[in-house]
């Protein structure tokens, strides 16, 4: 029998049924009354037959700052022990309760060490030190961001309260590989066949960076020296037979390190980077100071098994994380309020390093598709924050897209603003100013102001929800044009009626009657409404002038500008703007789909554009036929939302579309062989381009097309051509569809990343029922210990709003995600989330997800999935 400890303080029976679980308000922030001066933290785990847990020491030299109680964080843990200044402590010089422990009247130099029981290998939340996988894939990791750390040890687990570390890890010999943040200041051998390391980090830094990992792992190593001269070693570490997928991650790394200092001027700090892959993770990847847990899915790439998107993410996760360590670590947060500060100035430059690594516009079109298919849904539906959110109950449901990617769009807005040379000179004040500290979103924009004080009405878009709606027309009089443009934004419940916002809008004016670009301009809207002259356009008599909006969508709003249908198929062609030719045909087919416009212009311009385009640069080409899902299409309707209505409608356009320009599909597919895998921009916009034309010639009944997918699913050089091949057999019914899947299945089930394609596949497949997407939770290979996989199921259904909202889909979908509340409430809180735009279905579907959704909210427990129901029922 496994020691499993019995203290665990239980829970309050009271607590459990209350449906009000507690908020906490960045208005009741105070600074921390002691801080940490150093933490010297042991783990020692076991993992034998009879003895499974870990013994965590943890020793902490603090100092007081104000007057108050010394209040340590801890969660589900076993104190064994404490002492105080040399002093064991009985039970009644402290209290204990399920979330922390308190010692009043604590001197003002504590020495303090605690010893405590956790059992790594039935914490399935993966928060805190966990297990992760089974067998001989068994390792033991940590995820402490945001509040893990306080289920490893007590301590006072905030962001605000910086030390320096030092991990000694001990576990049996069976787990050679012992990493801790830092660098490696001794190691040995111990009795028993054990073995421990002590990593010593030398930069103080909050809890949530901490992170050790025992395993048996692979390591591919590399060098990076730095600008200022630091030989930096690289690691990459991954289970053994993974190790060949770690070279791009390896490259990318490289890459990110040079940007930094090419860009921002930031090297790297410490000799050693480490990153570690993990195949049960809740999220992509975690910045831990010097030693990085990445998701297996946002690490490893080949291109056997790897898909280009997924590759490409590849690289932009590492960068992400890579470029956390000065936004989010050197400079880190004052409390989880500010998590924008440092996700969304990250996520700002690693979409910056992304339009460095392939075609800017192309980028900017995934990005913004991003924002669009999961922020501006979220923004519209009850579960709407700002960016810096000034309430939570459980602050893992705030790491949102709207924290995340409104927060990009925000620090973009000003640095596009600023411009390139202002921008460094505030960014260069930020670093200059706060490294080693924890600060707020106030802070960083007053760096960044440092070169223009207007830089400061920036703050509005922290702390107010909502997309705004940025609408216009213009006219000509005197030949003068006259540019009329307004906001507006919703009032969303609980929150204060909405300002005007500072609208950065790029802007261009084209000639109508010679497709020539007559001007460009950024213009800053700041009030509801503002007039903006421009002349000198007109000295050409044939002057017909087309506005162009929003160029590179230089702010994070909805364009409701007066286009006509030509207007848009006019700026499909002719927009120089590679972002604003795509945006010009979503905002035509979001009228064909939305409104019933007819397809006429849409059909002309991508006739006109696609056989030029496909030549100069495929990926743009294919992106410009993008459609809206039938899931983003849902979250734009605001009331009677119909989902087989807008199936309907979603099926019936993209077919007139292919068959319209078969002939375009018939002579595009012969000029694009297979060839040789290449891992560059070039090599995947034809593959991306050869994907859109095999399912369109497919759709559109190319009486070749067939054939041209059986070769593609034979002659494939990569994932995304076997994919591609593959997902067309699913969508169309071809003959070859079961054989490909059993085949899909022989060669990859050893993979587990490509399994998740695998279910992904099936569960996206249009002709499958709620039930067979449901059995796919029931095949050997699925488990629901394993982020990856459920979402891969889940993701699929979510992505075909006719299943998910029926009686069977809903209940089913809740029904796992009362297991999954008891199991991983992160996971949970968030699969709930993409319900959240219930409230705009029609009537009878709307009721009967309303019932369910009260129902399941009696047997949830977290508080993650507590707070989640509990906002998508009462902030309507
Ligand atoms: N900070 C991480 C990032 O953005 C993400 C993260 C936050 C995370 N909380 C997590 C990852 C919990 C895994 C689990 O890069
Ligand atoms: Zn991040």
């Amino acid at each position: 029998m496994p020691d499993v400890p019995t203290n665990i303080p239980t829970p309050d029976p009271s607590l459990k049924n209350s449906n009000q679980p507690q908020k906490i308000y960045l208005k009741d922030y105070t600074p921390p009354v002691f801080s940490v001066n150093h933490i010297d933290l042991n783990i020692e785990l076991f993992d034998g037959a009879d003895k499974k847990h870990a013994t965590v020491t943890a020793n902490l030299d603090m100092t007081r700052n104000t007057a108050g109680d010394l209040v340590l964080f801890g969660r589900e843990l076993q104190l064994e022990s404490i002492t105080l200044n040399g002093k064991t402590l009985s039970e009644s010089d402290y209290q204990l309760d399920q979330e922390s422990l308190t010692i009043v009247n604590a001197p003002d130099n504590c020495q303090i060490t605690t010893v405590v029981t956790i059992v790594p290998q039935t914490n399935t939340s993966l928060e805190g030190l966990y297990q992760a996988g089974e067998g001989a894939d068994k390792m033991f990791c940590t995820q402490c961001e945001p509040e893990g750390f306080r289920k490893i040890t007590f301590y006072p687990d905030r962001p605000d309260v910086l030390a320096t570390f030092t991990t000694r890890i001990e576990a049996d010999k069976t787990y050679p590989t012992l990493l801790a943040n830092g660098n490696l200041i001794d190691q040995g051998e111990l009795a028993g066949d054990r073995h421990f390391a002590v990593w010593q980090d030398p930069t103080k830094k909050p809890s949530y960076l901490f992170a050790c990992v025992m395993a048996d792992l692979d390591v591919l190593t590399d060098q990076y020296v730095t600008s200022e001269g630091r030989e930096v070693l690289l690691e990459l570490y991954a289970k053994h037979e993974n190790i060949e997928q770690c070279h791009v991650g390896m490259q990318a790394l490289k890459d990110s390190m040079k940007w930094d200092e090419d860009n921002y001027g930031r090297a790297y700090d410490l000799d050693r980077y480490m990153i570690v892959a993990v195949s049960q993770f809740n999220m992509g990847a975690m910045e831990n100071k010097g030693l990085n847990i990445f998701n297996t899915a946002c690490v490893l790439s080949s291109p056997e098994t790897t898909t280009d998107r997924r590759n490409f993410n590849v690289k932009a996760v590492i960068a992400h994380e890579y470029f956390h360590n000065w936004t989010g670590n050197r400079i880190t947060c004052r409390d989880w309020f500010q998590l924008c500060l440092k996700e969304g100035f990250t996520v700002f430059r690693d979409q910056s390093f992304s339009e460095s690594l392939h075609s800017p516009a192309v980028q900017r079109i995934d990005d913004v598709a991003t924002l669009r298919a999961a922020q501006f849904p979220e923004d519209a539906s009850p579960l709407a924050h700002p960016p810096r959110p000034d309430h939570f109950v459980e602050i893992n449901n705030f790491y949102t897209a709207t924290v995340y990617e409104k927060g990009a769009e925000i620090v973009r807005m000003i640095a596009n603003t600023l411009g390139k040379d202002k921008f460094r000179q505030g960014t260069d004040e930020y670093f200059r100013r706060y490294d080693g500290q924890a600060v707020t979103v106030e802070d960083l924009l007053s760096a960044l102001s440092v070169a223009d004080p207007s830089i400061e009405t920036f703050i509005d878009w922290y702390t107010q929800p909502g997309t705004p709606t940025l609408s216009g027309y213009f006219t000509v009089e005197n030949n003068r044009l006259a540019l009329s443009l307004s906001q507006q934004t919703r009032q969303v419940a609980g929150y204060p009626a909405p300002k005007a916002l500072p609208i950065p809008v790029k802007m261009a004016i084209f000639n109508r009657a010679t497709g020539e670009l007559a001007k460009e301009d950024l213009v800053l809207l700041k009030d509801d409404s503002q007039s903006f002259e421009f002349d000198g356009l007109f000295a050409k008599a044939d002057f017909d002038p087309v506005v162009s909006l929003l160029r590179d969508f230089s702010a994070p709003v909805q364009l409701n500008f007066n286009y006509s249908n030509d207007d848009l198929a006019f700026l499909m062609q002719y927009e120089t703007n590679g972002f604003n030719r795509w945006q010009a045909a979503q905002l035509l087919v979001n009228r064909i789909l939305l409104q019933n416009a007819d397809t006429d212009a849409y059909i002309t311009a991508l006739k006109a554009s696609l056989p030029a385009l496909s030549e100069t640069d495929p990926m743009l080409a294919a992106r410009l036929l993008d459609m809206p899902s039938e899931r983003e299409l849902g979250s734009a309707i605001q009331t009677d939302y119909d989902p087989s209505q807008v199936r309907a409608r979603h099926q019936a356009v993209k077919k007139a579309v292919a068959v319209e320009l078969k002939d375009i599909w018939q002579s595009a597919y012969a000029k694009l062989p297979i060839s040789a895998y290449e891992d560059t921009a070039e090599a995947m916009g034809v593959r991306a381009w050869r994907n859109v034309v095999l399912d369109m010639a497919l759709l559109a009944g190319v009486s070749d097309a067939k054939h041209w997918a059986i070769t593609q699913y034979q002659q494939a050089s990569c994932m995304t051509e076997r994919l591609g091949a593959l997902n067309a057999a699913v969508a169309h019914g071809l003959p070859q569809k079961a054989e490909w899947l059993a085949d899909f299945y022989q060669r990859f089930h050893h993979d587990a990343l490509v399994m998740d394609l695998w279910f992904g596949v099936q569960a996206n497949d249009s002709q499958a029922s709620v039930a067979d997407i449901f059995a796919l939770t029931s095949h050997q290979d699925f488990d629901i210990n394993t982020p990856n996989r459920v979402r891969a199921v889940l993701g699929g259904l979510l992505a075909q709003p006719t299943k998910i909202w029926t009686q069977q889909g809903v209940e089913q979908y809740l029904s796992m995600m009362q297991d999954l509340d008891k199991r991983n409430p992160l996971l949970a809180s968030r699969l709930i989330q993409g319900l959240s735009n219930w409230n705009a279905l029609v009537a009878d579907k709307k009721s009967m997800v309303k019932q369910a959704l009260i129902l399941s909210q009696a047997n949830m427990s977290s508080k993650n999935v507590k707070e989640t129901l509990q906002s998508m029922l009462n902030n309507l």
